[in-house]
């Protein structure tokens, strides 16, 4: 049992790894010098790093990928993705390259509002409060001027506060529903600090307001928080093209066609297909957010939220195959930022929005939307053909090597021998372990 550490945060790295090394790692200088291989020899580059989380104490690699060849509205783009998975990336740039000759992705935004809630209790009358809620609403508005002044300059800020009565589902419940355009930023900072505003002159107007004479009968704020549930900040991708297309033999373009709508409407009825499809649409969203510098997290919660909005876990894409026409779609809510945050800070990031040609919010949404879309169909289509482990594995391949610590020639001879083999981790084991006998 180790004793609590105190004043942890105002350590130097290097003490932060001694306290670390001697109370978890066995003061192995071996773990010692794993953190230390990862810190960038620029010492300005690590010194931002440091500074994104607080107790840093190394960096952590992921692999930043490109997949080139996506149409998207006529324009051609390479995406960058961020991701540890091996077929991320190859699985998307296939279905670039499916679609490139067959007019590519077509986008649409459905919305850009966002949203977030001041939550408060309230016991007393109902008419009280809306009578108060109605006179107080334009020095809620008057309130938040200071913050949003710039953001309104440019067009966005404050849209609207909808009182809500959510007593039927909670006693005493209400909520400052507000809106919100925030243009190219995510806006959560921006969010909540209008929401703290709006709901702390919100209880002070009311406690002094005469309506609410008995203290029980005041309105008192619980917390106040931006939403990350973002169904009026939509876009929607698609693509299509007659069946026929699908493959050269008219009788296999079909059977593709059935089969893979067959597979979303599966999706669409049974929840756990549902997720697993939704994760490999994930596997692309988060690829192209994590390197545009985004929050996944709030994007994940967000888009899984919106696949359950009927009450039913779903899949976020649609197929349909009907006269002649193969058409496939995603619609999902995505709040995302190209000012603000990482955007301007991570040099990765920075680069990744050169090579997307520095879009504008919604044109990120646009392309993020196409490369979930992308993403599944390329996890659809091997599934409902080869069955998904033979891209997969091929993939992986590298992984296994490298974990049998195979050398250059090892490598090239198991490559090889791969080309037409079916790759298993055993498989791939006894394969080496014959060539080193
Ligand atoms: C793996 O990361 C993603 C898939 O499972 C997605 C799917 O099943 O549709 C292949």
């Amino acid at each position: 049992m180790t004793n609590p550490v105190l004043g942890f945060s105002k350590k130097t790295k290097e003490e932060k790894i001694k306290w670390l090394a001697s109370h978890y790692l066995k003061d192995d200088p071996d773990a010692i010098s794993v953190l230390q291989k990862y810190w960038n020899p620029d010492a300005n580059l690590q010194k931002l790093h440091d500074d994104f989380i607080e107790n840093t104490i190394t960096n952590y690699y992921l692999p930043f990928g490109v997949a080139p060849n996506f149409l998207i509205n006529g324009e051609l783009y390479a995406l960058p993705m961020v991701i540890e998975e091996s077929s991320v990336v190859a699985a998307a740039s296939n279905a670039a390259k499916f679609w490139l000759d067959k007019g590519g992705f077509k986008t649409e935004i459905l919305g850009t509002t966002k949203n977030g809630q001041v939550y408060f209790n309230y016991f007393g009358n109902k008419a009280s409060l809306i009578a108060f809620f109605d006179e107080v609403l334009p020095t809620l508005r008057t309130s938040i001027e200071g913050i949003q002044k710039n953001m309104k300059k440019r067009g966005g800020g404050l849209l609207n506060i909808e009182l809500k009565d959510s007593t039927a589902e909670l006693e005493g419940f209400y909520q400052l529903h507000c809106t919100f355009e925030t243009l190219d930023a995510m806006g959560a900072n921006f969010i909540n600090s209008c929401l703290e505003t709006i709901a702390r002159t919100f209880e002070e107007e009311a406690q002094i307001n005469p309506a609410f004479h008995d203290e029980n009968d005041c309105p008192e704020v619980v917390m106040s928080i931006l939403s990350n549930y973002v169904p009026e900040c939509r876009v929607r991708a698609e693509v299509s093209c007659p069946i026929s297309q699908l493959d050269p033999d008219p009788d296999k373009a079909q059977e593709f066609a059935d089969r893979f709508v067959r597979a979303v409407a599966i999706a669409q009825t049974e929840t756990r297909r549902a997720v697993t499809h939704n994760k490999g649409i994930m596997n692309g969203i988060d690829a192209v957010i994590l390197a545009t510098g985004n929050d996944f997290r709030a994007v994940e919660a967000g888009i899984h939220a919106y696949a359950a909005k009927d009450g039913h876990y779903r899949s976020l894409t649609y197929a349909t195959a009907t006269e002649g026409e193969f058409r496939f779609g995603i619609d999902i809510p995505l709040a995302l930022g190209t000012v603000g945050g990482l955007t301007s800070l991570h040099p990765l990031v920075k680069l990744a929005f050169e090579i997307l040609q520095k879009p504008n919010a919604q044109q990120l949404m646009q392309i993020v939307a196409v490369a979930g879309l992308a993403q599944n169909f390329a996890a659809l289509r091997s599934l409902v053909t080869t069955g998904i482990q033979k891209g997969h594995m091929k993939m992986h391949l590298m992984n296994i090597l490298n974990q049998m610590e195979a050398n250059v020639q090892e490598k090239e001879k198991a490559v090889d021998h791969f080309k037409e083999q079916t790759v298993s981790h055993s498989a791939v084991v006894e394969f080496i372990e014959n060539l080193r006998a």
